[in-house]
């Protein structure tokens, strides 16, 4: 059943393009001009009324509640809290009528998820379940689901179910500011045509990078820490990927705003250490960029995840991906492939038990 694959994981990284052309069949219009939602309850007028969006999940499904905030924010204009569901259940969060609560679950069994969608009922909130299993709990019990259709996900690691989360969190995004007009409309077809080249471009990115990270995961293995470091979305993207590495190849991975190093961490930066530095948001490249000699100064090994290789820093990386050519805001889902083959690369060069890493569960029913 792992068509050829060595792991369940590879096999779903491979098959993220088939996954996302799922998540938007029949969701984006041919001319361009719309995204339909055709399963949601809610009318554009309930929608439109939401001035507060809060989102709830665990682990790799709360990652991708962090880019859906820059998203929201960027394109909707509304404030986006994103919280840990183990957390918000126990923290009487503050959400009434006029806040949209968004859950986010893969298998949809998660029982802190569950809970966190209970205490935002018992609060007046309406929730929208976004998950992966077919009547599975969670969206059974939320008011609202927006199916994600990555297909089953064996491996403990998520991979496709989270490029298919944030598929879906594009869409809404773009759904939600075309109700409430806050994007112009120009703007809103440049980026469903954006959209629809994401499954090619997320098959190319996967061929780029599983050459590159085949031959030098050895490298990382060796290592105990690792370092992932971005600004605004890619440091959204680099907690996945910090997760991602830790979760499976047992190494001690940290991510960080790139901003946020002076301010402590770079005291850990010494001689050979891996840092794996995001740098694909143009708006603060510069920034980045800067950061990224600050920590080669200081002799760390940097794995760069840029949009276009021509920056003069990059030519000073150790290892280079390029992430095909996109609208700034869609980047994520791009980038966080190199890092979950990062991941996979690493965990086989250490013989690690890549589809069941130790201690975990892939569905966390009990608390
Ligand atoms: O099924 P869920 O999306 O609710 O699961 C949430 C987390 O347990 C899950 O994403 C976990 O962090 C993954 N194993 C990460 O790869």
């Amino acid at each position: 059943e792992k068509a050829g694959y060595d792991h369940f994981m590879l096999k779903e990284i491979h098959e993220q393009p088939e996954a996302l052309r799922r998540a938007i069949s029949g969701r984006l219009s041919i001319d361009n001009q719309e995204v339909i939602l055709d399963e949601l309850k809610l009318s554009s007028e309930e929608l439109a009324g939401y001035e507060r969006i809060y989102i709830v999940a665990c682990g790799t499904a709360y990652h991708s509640g962090l880019v859906a905030k820059y998203l929201i924010e960027d394109l909707v204009k509304i404030p986006v809290e994103v919280d840990i569901a183990s957390e918000f259940r126990y923290r009487d969060p503050l959400v009434s009528q006029d806040t949209l609560v968004i859950v986010v679950s893969q298998s949809g069994e998660t029982a802190d998820t569950l809970a966190a969608v209970r205490e935002a009922q018992d609060k007046g909130a309406r929730v929208l379940a976004i998950s992966n299993v077919v009547g599975s709990t969670i969206p059974r019990e939320a008011d609202d689901v927006i199916y994600i259709h990555a297909g089953p996900e064996i491996a403990v690691a998520s991979t496709k179910a989270y490029i298919n989360m944030l598929m879906v969190f594009y869409l809404l995004a773009i759904r939600l500011a075309q109700i409430k007009e806050s994007i112009s409309q120009e703007k809103a077809v440049e980026l469903i045509a954006d959209l629809k080249n994401i499954p090619n471009q997320a098959a190319q990115i996967i061929k780029d990078s599983e050459e590159l990270f085949k031959e030098f995961a050895g490298d990382y293995a060796e290592h105990e820490n690792a370092f992932f470091i971005g600004r605004g979305l890619d440091y959204a993207v680099a907690l996945e990927g910090a997760l991602k590495l830790k979760e499976i190849s047992y190494l001690h991975a940290a991510s960080y705003p790139a901003g946020e190093l002076k301010h402590g961490t770079l005291a850990l930066i010494e001689e050979d250490v891996p840092v794996v530095a995001l740098a694909t948001q143009k708006s603060v490249l510069d920034k980045t960029l800067s950061n990224i000699q600050e920590v080669q100064a200081r002799g760390a090994s940097v794995t760069g995840v840029v949009l276009n290789k021509k920056e003069e820093v990059v030519d000073a990386l150790d290892h280079v991906i390029e992430i095909p050519e996109t609208e700034e805001l869609l980047t994520s889902i791009l980038t966080v492939i190199p890092l979950q083959l990062l991941a996979y690369y690493v965990a086989v060069e250490k013989g690690c038990d890549v589809d069941q890493p130790r201690n975990l569960a892939k569905s966390v029913t009990v608390e």
